[in-house]
Protein backbone atom coordinates (compact mmCIF):
# COMPACT_ATOMS: atom_id res chain seq x y z
CA UNK A 1 0.00 0.00 0.00
CA UNK A 2 1.28 3.61 -1.05
CA UNK A 3 0.70 6.38 1.36
CA UNK A 4 1.14 9.87 0.83
CA UNK A 5 0.29 12.34 3.27
CA UNK A 6 -0.72 15.74 2.12
CA UNK A 7 -0.51 18.90 4.71
CA UNK A 8 -1.01 16.44 7.85
CA UNK A 9 -0.06 16.79 11.74
CA UNK A 10 1.47 14.45 13.09
CA UNK A 11 2.47 13.96 17.11
CA UNK A 12 6.52 13.06 17.34
CA UNK A 13 8.85 14.30 20.09
CA UNK A 14 5.38 14.88 22.02
CA UNK A 15 4.73 17.75 20.35
CA UNK A 16 2.45 18.01 16.39
CA UNK A 17 4.35 19.07 13.34
CA UNK A 18 2.64 19.86 9.96
CA UNK A 19 4.06 17.64 7.68
CA UNK A 20 4.10 15.78 4.28
CA UNK A 21 6.00 12.75 2.96
CA UNK A 22 5.29 9.21 1.71
CA UNK A 23 5.33 6.01 2.91
CA UNK A 24 4.42 2.27 2.07
CA UNK A 25 3.15 -0.53 4.13
CA UNK A 26 3.63 -4.26 2.73
CA UNK A 27 0.28 -5.52 1.69
CA UNK A 28 -1.17 -7.97 -1.32
CA UNK A 29 -2.74 -5.16 -2.79
CA UNK A 30 -1.03 -2.38 -4.61
CA UNK A 31 -3.48 0.56 -3.41
CA UNK A 32 -2.50 4.09 -3.62
CA UNK A 33 -4.23 6.05 -0.97
CA UNK A 34 -3.51 10.10 -0.11
CA UNK A 35 -4.36 11.50 2.99
CA UNK A 36 -5.27 15.51 3.01
CA UNK A 37 -5.24 17.26 6.67
CA UNK A 38 -5.48 14.38 9.08
CA UNK A 39 -3.89 13.79 12.01
CA UNK A 40 -1.42 10.84 12.22
CA UNK A 41 -0.85 9.47 15.87
CA UNK A 42 0.65 6.55 17.62
CA UNK A 43 -1.91 3.78 17.60
CA UNK A 44 -3.68 3.87 21.19
CA UNK A 45 -3.40 1.70 24.30
CA UNK A 46 -6.60 0.49 26.45
CA UNK A 47 -5.13 -1.24 29.48
CA UNK A 48 -8.97 -2.02 30.10
CA UNK A 49 -11.10 -3.93 27.48
CA UNK A 50 -13.75 -7.26 27.67
CA UNK A 51 -12.71 -9.26 24.58
CA UNK A 52 -15.42 -11.91 26.29
CA UNK A 53 -13.50 -15.12 24.76
CA UNK A 54 -13.62 -18.02 25.83
CA UNK A 55 -16.91 -18.02 27.27
CA UNK A 56 -19.23 -15.06 26.08
CA UNK A 57 -18.47 -15.27 22.18
CA UNK A 58 -22.18 -13.93 21.84
CA UNK A 59 -21.44 -10.89 23.69
CA UNK A 60 -18.08 -10.57 21.43
CA UNK A 61 -14.97 -12.27 20.50
CA UNK A 62 -11.40 -11.67 19.69
CA UNK A 63 -11.88 -11.24 16.28
CA UNK A 64 -14.78 -8.51 16.48
CA UNK A 65 -13.24 -6.72 19.31
CA UNK A 66 -10.39 -6.47 17.83
CA UNK A 67 -11.33 -5.51 15.05
CA UNK A 68 -13.64 -2.63 16.75
CA UNK A 69 -10.08 -2.01 18.75
CA UNK A 70 -8.33 -1.48 15.06
CA UNK A 71 -10.99 1.08 14.30
CA UNK A 72 -10.23 2.76 17.02
CA UNK A 73 -7.20 3.37 16.66
CA UNK A 74 -5.58 0.42 19.35
CA UNK A 75 -2.79 -1.58 18.14
CA UNK A 76 -2.63 -3.26 21.99
CA UNK A 77 -5.30 -3.93 24.35
CA UNK A 78 -5.49 -5.44 27.79
CA UNK A 79 -8.34 -8.20 28.11
CA UNK A 80 -10.32 -8.52 31.64
CA UNK A 81 -10.37 -12.17 32.80
CA UNK A 82 -13.76 -12.58 33.75
CA UNK A 83 -14.09 -15.33 31.25
CA UNK A 84 -14.78 -19.01 31.09
CA UNK A 85 -12.92 -20.43 32.05
CA UNK A 86 -11.17 -17.71 33.87
CA UNK A 87 -7.04 -17.23 33.11
CA UNK A 88 -6.31 -18.60 35.93
CA UNK A 89 -3.75 -21.36 35.69
CA UNK A 90 -1.28 -21.69 33.11
CA UNK A 91 -4.11 -24.03 30.97
CA UNK A 92 -6.97 -21.89 31.74
CA UNK A 93 -5.14 -19.03 30.32
CA UNK A 94 -3.02 -20.48 27.30
CA UNK A 95 -6.95 -21.25 26.05
CA UNK A 96 -7.26 -17.42 25.32
CA UNK A 97 -3.71 -17.13 24.09
CA UNK A 98 -4.35 -19.74 21.48
CA UNK A 99 -7.50 -17.84 20.38
CA UNK A 100 -5.76 -14.32 20.24
CA UNK A 101 -3.14 -16.34 18.62
CA UNK A 102 -5.39 -17.16 15.47
CA UNK A 103 -7.48 -14.26 15.24
CA UNK A 104 -6.60 -11.07 16.73
CA UNK A 105 -5.85 -8.26 14.02
CA UNK A 106 -3.34 -5.76 16.57
CA UNK A 107 -1.46 -7.24 20.28
CA UNK A 108 -3.44 -8.48 22.91
CA UNK A 109 -2.13 -8.32 26.84
CA UNK A 110 -4.43 -10.93 28.62
CA UNK A 111 -4.69 -10.35 31.97
CA UNK A 112 -4.62 -13.27 34.70
CA UNK A 113 -6.95 -13.19 37.50
CA UNK A 114 -6.04 -12.29 41.21
CA UNK A 115 -8.01 -15.35 42.90
CA UNK A 116 -8.92 -18.72 41.39
CA UNK A 117 -11.87 -18.38 39.45
CA UNK A 118 -12.55 -14.34 40.98
CA UNK A 119 -14.03 -15.68 43.74
CA UNK A 120 -11.99 -13.85 46.08
CA UNK A 121 -11.05 -17.54 48.19
CA UNK A 122 -7.81 -18.31 46.84
CA UNK A 123 -5.08 -16.60 45.20
CA UNK A 124 -3.36 -17.90 41.74
CA UNK A 125 -0.29 -19.17 41.40
CA UNK A 126 1.72 -15.99 40.17
CA UNK A 127 4.90 -17.42 39.44
CA UNK A 128 3.55 -20.51 37.02
CA UNK A 129 1.35 -17.48 35.10
CA UNK A 130 4.14 -15.14 35.10
CA UNK A 131 5.57 -16.79 31.78
CA UNK A 132 2.72 -15.88 30.45
CA UNK A 133 1.34 -12.34 31.77
CA UNK A 134 2.71 -9.67 34.12
CA UNK A 135 -0.42 -7.90 34.91
CA UNK A 136 -3.07 -9.81 37.58
CA UNK A 137 -6.38 -8.35 38.00
CA UNK A 138 -10.30 -9.97 39.18
CA UNK A 139 -11.95 -7.13 37.32
CA UNK A 140 -15.56 -7.48 37.53
CA UNK A 141 -15.49 -7.72 40.97
CA UNK A 142 -13.38 -6.60 44.07
CA UNK A 143 -10.97 -8.63 46.03
CA UNK A 144 -12.79 -8.05 49.75
CA UNK A 145 -10.46 -9.66 52.04
CA UNK A 146 -7.88 -7.59 52.78
CA UNK A 147 -5.43 -10.03 53.83
CA UNK A 148 -5.71 -11.81 50.53
CA UNK A 149 -5.06 -8.43 48.57
CA UNK A 150 -2.27 -7.72 50.67
CA UNK A 151 -0.39 -11.53 50.21
CA UNK A 152 -0.74 -11.00 46.30
CA UNK A 153 0.62 -7.25 46.37
CA UNK A 154 3.63 -9.13 48.45
CA UNK A 155 4.19 -12.10 45.86
CA UNK A 156 3.46 -9.03 42.74
CA UNK A 157 6.22 -7.43 44.52
CA UNK A 158 8.64 -9.75 44.62
CA UNK A 159 8.30 -11.04 41.07
CA UNK A 160 7.67 -7.42 39.97
CA UNK A 161 3.80 -8.20 38.85
CA UNK A 162 1.21 -5.22 38.43
CA UNK A 163 -2.05 -5.96 40.31
CA UNK A 164 -4.69 -4.20 38.72
CA UNK A 165 -7.88 -3.54 40.86
CA UNK A 166 -11.14 -2.99 40.54
CA UNK A 167 -12.34 -1.41 43.63
CA UNK A 168 -15.43 -2.54 44.84
CA UNK A 169 -16.59 -3.28 48.65
CA UNK A 170 -19.94 -5.55 48.37
CA UNK A 171 -21.35 -5.03 51.74
CA UNK A 172 -22.09 -0.99 50.80
CA UNK A 173 -23.62 -2.11 47.38
CA UNK A 174 -27.51 -3.04 48.78
CA UNK A 175 -28.27 -3.89 45.87
CA UNK A 176 -27.79 -1.04 43.82
CA UNK A 177 -27.22 -0.40 40.18
CA UNK A 178 -27.32 3.27 39.21
CA UNK A 179 -25.51 6.16 41.34
CA UNK A 180 -26.71 7.06 44.50
CA UNK A 181 -27.43 10.82 43.91
CA UNK A 182 -30.13 12.89 42.68
CA UNK A 183 -31.26 11.13 39.68
CA UNK A 184 -31.98 7.52 41.48
CA UNK A 185 -33.84 9.73 44.38
CA UNK A 186 -36.46 11.32 41.61
CA UNK A 187 -36.70 8.17 39.62
CA UNK A 188 -37.29 5.90 42.93
CA UNK A 189 -34.05 3.49 41.59
CA UNK A 190 -31.53 1.71 44.21
CA UNK A 191 -27.87 3.77 44.34
CA UNK A 192 -24.86 2.44 44.93
CA UNK A 193 -22.86 4.91 47.04
CA UNK A 194 -19.15 6.22 46.23
CA UNK A 195 -17.40 4.50 49.34
CA UNK A 196 -18.38 1.35 47.73
CA UNK A 197 -15.15 2.62 45.22
CA UNK A 198 -13.33 4.98 47.18
CA UNK A 199 -13.85 2.61 50.90
CA UNK A 200 -11.46 -0.20 48.68
CA UNK A 201 -9.06 2.01 47.19
CA UNK A 202 -8.31 3.55 50.31
CA UNK A 203 -7.21 0.24 52.08
CA UNK A 204 -5.35 -0.67 48.96
CA UNK A 205 -3.63 2.25 48.75
CA UNK A 206 -2.33 1.52 52.39
CA UNK A 207 -1.34 -1.78 51.19
CA UNK A 208 0.34 -1.14 48.41
CA UNK A 209 2.92 1.84 50.19
CA UNK A 210 3.07 -0.69 52.88
CA UNK A 211 4.14 -3.69 50.05
CA UNK A 212 5.65 -1.43 47.46
CA UNK A 213 4.07 -3.03 45.11
CA UNK A 214 3.29 -1.55 41.25
CA UNK A 215 -0.53 -1.03 41.74
CA UNK A 216 -3.13 0.22 39.21
CA UNK A 217 -6.65 1.61 40.21
CA UNK A 218 -9.60 0.49 37.01
CA UNK A 219 -12.51 2.91 36.11
CA UNK A 220 -12.57 6.06 38.65
CA UNK A 221 -15.70 7.51 38.55
CA UNK A 222 -15.87 9.39 42.50
CA UNK A 223 -14.21 13.14 43.63
CA UNK A 224 -12.98 11.09 46.78
CA UNK A 225 -11.00 8.00 44.41
CA UNK A 226 -9.39 11.35 42.55
CA UNK A 227 -8.00 12.52 46.09
CA UNK A 228 -6.95 9.84 47.68
CA UNK A 229 -5.05 8.48 44.59
CA UNK A 230 -3.47 12.47 44.51
CA UNK A 231 -2.54 12.08 48.61
CA UNK A 232 -1.15 8.93 47.85
CA UNK A 233 1.34 9.88 44.92
CA UNK A 234 2.58 12.62 46.80
CA UNK A 235 3.24 10.58 49.71
CA UNK A 236 5.24 8.44 47.10
CA UNK A 237 2.92 5.28 46.75
CA UNK A 238 3.62 3.38 43.47
CA UNK A 239 0.12 4.08 42.43
CA UNK A 240 -1.58 5.10 38.79
CA UNK A 241 -5.01 4.67 37.75
CA UNK A 242 -7.47 5.16 34.53
CA UNK A 243 -10.62 6.36 34.03
CA UNK A 244 -13.26 6.04 31.03
CA UNK A 245 -14.31 8.55 28.53
CA UNK A 246 -17.97 8.10 29.60
CA UNK A 247 -16.87 8.91 33.31
CA UNK A 248 -15.34 12.44 31.92
CA UNK A 249 -18.14 13.42 29.49
CA UNK A 250 -21.49 12.50 30.87
CA UNK A 251 -23.07 12.24 34.55
CA UNK A 252 -26.23 10.88 36.45
CA UNK A 253 -28.26 14.41 35.25
CA UNK A 254 -28.06 12.73 31.71
CA UNK A 255 -29.32 9.18 32.36
CA UNK A 256 -31.98 7.81 30.73
CA UNK A 257 -34.35 5.17 31.30
CA UNK A 258 -32.29 2.94 28.71
CA UNK A 259 -29.78 -0.26 29.50
CA UNK A 260 -27.19 1.56 27.30
CA UNK A 261 -26.42 4.13 30.47
CA UNK A 262 -25.87 1.55 32.78
CA UNK A 263 -22.05 0.32 33.35
CA UNK A 264 -20.39 -0.42 36.75
CA UNK A 265 -18.89 1.87 38.31
CA UNK A 266 -22.00 3.66 37.73
CA UNK A 267 -22.30 7.52 35.96
CA UNK A 268 -21.51 9.83 39.08
CA UNK A 269 -22.70 13.35 39.68
CA UNK A 270 -21.41 16.55 38.00
CA UNK A 271 -18.97 17.47 40.81
CA UNK A 272 -17.57 13.88 40.39
CA UNK A 273 -16.88 14.39 36.82
CA UNK A 274 -15.19 17.49 37.11
CA UNK A 275 -12.84 16.40 39.52
CA UNK A 276 -11.82 13.40 37.08
CA UNK A 277 -11.51 16.20 34.70
CA UNK A 278 -9.42 18.10 37.30
CA UNK A 279 -7.15 14.87 37.88
CA UNK A 280 -6.47 14.24 34.25
CA UNK A 281 -5.76 17.85 33.91
CA UNK A 282 -3.14 17.89 36.98
CA UNK A 283 -1.77 14.60 36.33
CA UNK A 284 -3.79 12.35 39.15
CA UNK A 285 -5.40 10.33 36.10
CA UNK A 286 -2.40 8.35 34.13
CA UNK A 287 -4.34 7.59 31.32
CA UNK A 288 -7.68 6.48 29.62
CA UNK A 289 -9.28 3.60 28.99
CA UNK A 290 -12.37 2.12 27.73
CA UNK A 291 -13.37 -0.69 29.86
CA UNK A 292 -15.38 -1.66 26.38
CA UNK A 293 -17.71 -3.93 27.73
CA UNK A 294 -20.11 -5.56 25.34
CA UNK A 295 -23.56 -7.50 25.91
CA UNK A 296 -26.03 -8.80 23.94
CA UNK A 297 -29.03 -6.79 22.67
CA UNK A 298 -31.46 -8.68 25.17
CA UNK A 299 -28.66 -8.56 27.73
CA UNK A 300 -29.23 -4.66 27.47
CA UNK A 301 -33.30 -4.29 26.58
CA UNK A 302 -33.84 -4.55 30.12
CA UNK A 303 -33.54 -1.14 31.31
CA UNK A 304 -31.25 0.44 34.01
CA UNK A 305 -32.79 -1.72 36.86
CA UNK A 306 -32.46 -4.91 34.69
CA UNK A 307 -29.82 -4.66 32.31
CA UNK A 308 -26.25 -5.87 32.58
CA UNK A 309 -23.71 -3.75 33.69
CA UNK A 310 -21.66 -2.52 31.23
CA UNK A 311 -21.26 -0.01 27.72
CA UNK A 312 -18.88 -0.37 24.51
CA UNK A 313 -16.37 2.37 24.23
CA UNK A 314 -13.25 1.31 21.87
CA UNK A 315 -14.68 2.67 18.80
CA UNK A 316 -16.16 5.98 20.12
CA UNK A 317 -13.68 6.80 22.61
CA UNK A 318 -11.47 9.14 20.47
CA UNK A 319 -14.00 10.76 18.98
CA UNK A 320 -15.86 11.23 22.27
CA UNK A 321 -12.68 13.10 24.13
CA UNK A 322 -11.90 14.89 21.07
CA UNK A 323 -14.90 16.23 20.42
CA UNK A 324 -16.07 16.64 24.02
CA UNK A 325 -12.48 17.99 25.61
CA UNK A 326 -10.19 18.99 23.50
CA UNK A 327 -12.48 21.01 20.84
CA UNK A 328 -13.60 22.65 23.61
CA UNK A 329 -10.36 23.34 24.76
CA UNK A 330 -10.39 21.23 28.14
CA UNK A 331 -7.76 19.38 27.68
CA UNK A 332 -4.48 19.90 24.94
CA UNK A 333 -4.79 17.03 21.82
CA UNK A 334 -1.07 16.12 23.46
CA UNK A 335 -2.34 15.76 26.73
CA UNK A 336 -4.92 13.27 25.02
CA UNK A 337 -2.59 11.32 23.32
CA UNK A 338 -0.53 10.97 26.45
CA UNK A 339 -3.63 9.39 27.93
CA UNK A 340 -4.48 7.28 25.19
CA UNK A 341 -0.86 6.27 23.94
CA UNK A 342 2.19 7.02 25.62
CA UNK A 343 1.42 6.69 29.33
CA UNK A 344 -0.31 2.96 29.36
CA UNK A 345 2.29 1.34 27.21
CA UNK A 346 4.85 2.98 29.86
CA UNK A 347 3.32 2.22 33.08
CA UNK A 348 2.26 -1.02 31.84
CA UNK A 349 5.99 -1.65 30.37
CA UNK A 350 5.46 -2.39 26.92
CA UNK A 351 7.74 -0.63 24.55
CA UNK A 352 6.78 3.00 22.80
CA UNK A 353 4.86 2.28 19.81
CA UNK A 354 6.38 2.70 16.22
CA UNK A 355 2.76 1.70 14.55
CA UNK A 356 0.15 4.89 13.76
CA UNK A 357 -3.16 5.20 13.15
CA UNK A 358 -4.71 8.31 10.33
CA UNK A 359 -7.79 10.42 11.62
CA UNK A 360 -9.70 12.90 9.38
CA UNK A 361 -11.01 15.36 12.10
CA UNK A 362 -13.13 17.79 10.22
CA UNK A 363 -15.43 14.46 9.41
CA UNK A 364 -18.56 14.62 11.37
CA UNK A 365 -20.89 11.47 11.56
CA UNK A 366 -23.66 10.37 14.19
CA UNK A 367 -22.98 7.57 16.53
CA UNK A 368 -24.89 4.69 15.19
CA UNK A 369 -24.69 1.25 16.95
CA UNK A 370 -25.77 -0.74 13.69
CA UNK A 371 -22.48 0.39 12.18
CA UNK A 372 -19.61 -0.94 14.91
CA UNK A 373 -17.60 -3.89 14.35
CA UNK A 374 -18.01 -4.73 17.74
CA UNK A 375 -20.95 -7.07 18.29
CA UNK A 376 -22.17 -4.86 21.23
CA UNK A 377 -23.97 -1.99 20.30
CA UNK A 378 -25.54 -0.73 24.02
CA UNK A 379 -23.57 3.01 23.97
CA UNK A 380 -24.90 5.90 25.97
CA UNK A 381 -23.37 8.18 23.17
CA UNK A 382 -25.95 6.50 20.25
CA UNK A 383 -27.06 9.09 18.51
CA UNK A 384 -24.47 11.93 19.40
CA UNK A 385 -22.71 13.99 16.26
CA UNK A 386 -18.87 13.63 16.82
CA UNK A 387 -15.63 14.67 15.08
CA UNK A 388 -13.29 12.64 14.08
CA UNK A 389 -13.38 9.16 11.57
CA UNK A 390 -10.47 6.79 11.77
CA UNK A 391 -9.10 5.75 7.97
CA UNK A 392 -5.88 3.90 8.80
CA UNK A 393 -4.81 2.15 11.59
CA UNK A 394 -1.39 0.17 11.93
CA UNK A 395 -0.44 -2.68 13.86
CA UNK A 396 3.08 -4.33 14.10
CA UNK A 397 3.58 -2.74 10.57
CA UNK A 398 1.14 -4.00 9.06
CA UNK A 399 -2.16 -2.60 7.83
CA UNK A 400 -5.30 -3.66 11.27
CA UNK A 401 -7.73 -1.18 9.88
CA UNK A 402 -8.36 0.73 6.64
CA UNK A 403 -11.49 2.66 5.30
CA UNK A 404 -10.64 5.28 2.92
O1 LIG B 1 -19.71 -2.25 33.55
C1 LIG B 1 -18.97 -3.19 33.76
N1 LIG B 1 -18.93 -4.24 32.92
N2 LIG B 1 -18.19 -3.15 34.81
C2 LIG B 1 -17.46 -4.21 35.19
O2 LIG B 1 -16.78 -4.13 36.18
C3 LIG B 1 -17.51 -5.47 34.43
C4 LIG B 1 -17.94 -5.22 33.05
C5 LIG B 1 -18.33 -6.47 32.34
O3 LIG B 1 -17.60 -7.46 32.36
O4 LIG B 1 -19.39 -6.47 31.71
ZN1 LIG C 1 -14.21 -3.24 36.41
Amino acid sequence: MELTFKNCKKYEDQKFHTVSFADSIPTDSGVVVSFSNCLILPTFCDVHVHLREPGFFYKETILTGTRASARGGYSDVFSMPNLDPVPDTVENIRVQLDIIERDAVINVHPYASITMGEKGERLVDFESLKKYTRWFSDDGRGVQSLEMMEEAMQIAKKNDLMIVAHCEDNSLLRGGYIHDGEYSKAHGHKGICSESEWGPIKRDLELAERTGCKYHVCHISTKESVELIREAKKRGVDVTCETGPHYLTLDDSMLEEDGRFKMNPPLRSKEDREALIEGIIDGTIDMIATDHAPHSAEEKSRGLMGSMMGVVGIETAFPVLYTKLVKTGVVSLERLVELLSINPRKRFGLPATKDFTVWDMNEEFNVDPDEFLSKGRATPFKGERLFGRCKLTTCNGKVAYFNK
